[in-house]
């Protein structure tokens, strides 16, 4: 017993220490957007590593099914992620209490966003 929760708490550790970006090679328009997103302050609601907090994590998100209020649901793809980058307020999921802020972000920076966030469902 006493191993099996020293070795839990060795996992612990290392989840708090890995607060960087998951190491993938990036194409460099991914790379660009994961600047954008750093800079942009959409770590602080998405998490360091962009696997959620306030906001929904972004690691294998594509494909995802999500549930919207007002009972509709709908399926992750890029498209998706565009709309919901560009109109925070028309996306609103099940189980987040916060709306996402609108942002300045034009469309060629949302567009290596959301190849970012496609990365990270690689
Ligand atoms: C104040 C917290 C907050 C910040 C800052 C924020 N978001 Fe969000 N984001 C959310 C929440 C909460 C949702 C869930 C949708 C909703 O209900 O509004 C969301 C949803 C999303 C989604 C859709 C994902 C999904 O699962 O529906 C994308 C993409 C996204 N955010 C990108 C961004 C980007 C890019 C930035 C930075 C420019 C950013 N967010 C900054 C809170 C935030």
């Amino acid at each position: 017993m006493r191993k099996i929760l020293l070795a839990l708490g060795a996992l612990a550790l290392v989840g708090c220490t890995s607060a960087q970006p998951l190491a993938i090679d990036l194409t460099p328009s991914a790379a660009r957007g994961l600047k954008v997103s750093q800079q942009s302050g959409c770590a602080s609601c998405h998490g360091s590593d962009f696997a959620g907090g306030t906001g929904p994590t972004w690691v294998g998100i594509i494909g995802q099914s999500v549930a919207f209020k007002g009972g509709t649901s709908g399926v992750v793809d890029r498209d998706y992620l565009i709309e919901a980058i560009k109109y925070p307020d028309k996306v609103q999921r099940v189980g987040y209490p916060v709306m996402m802020p609108y942002n300045n972000l034009d469309d060629a920076e949302i567009s290596d966003i959301v190849d970012y966030i496609e990365a990270l469902s690689q």
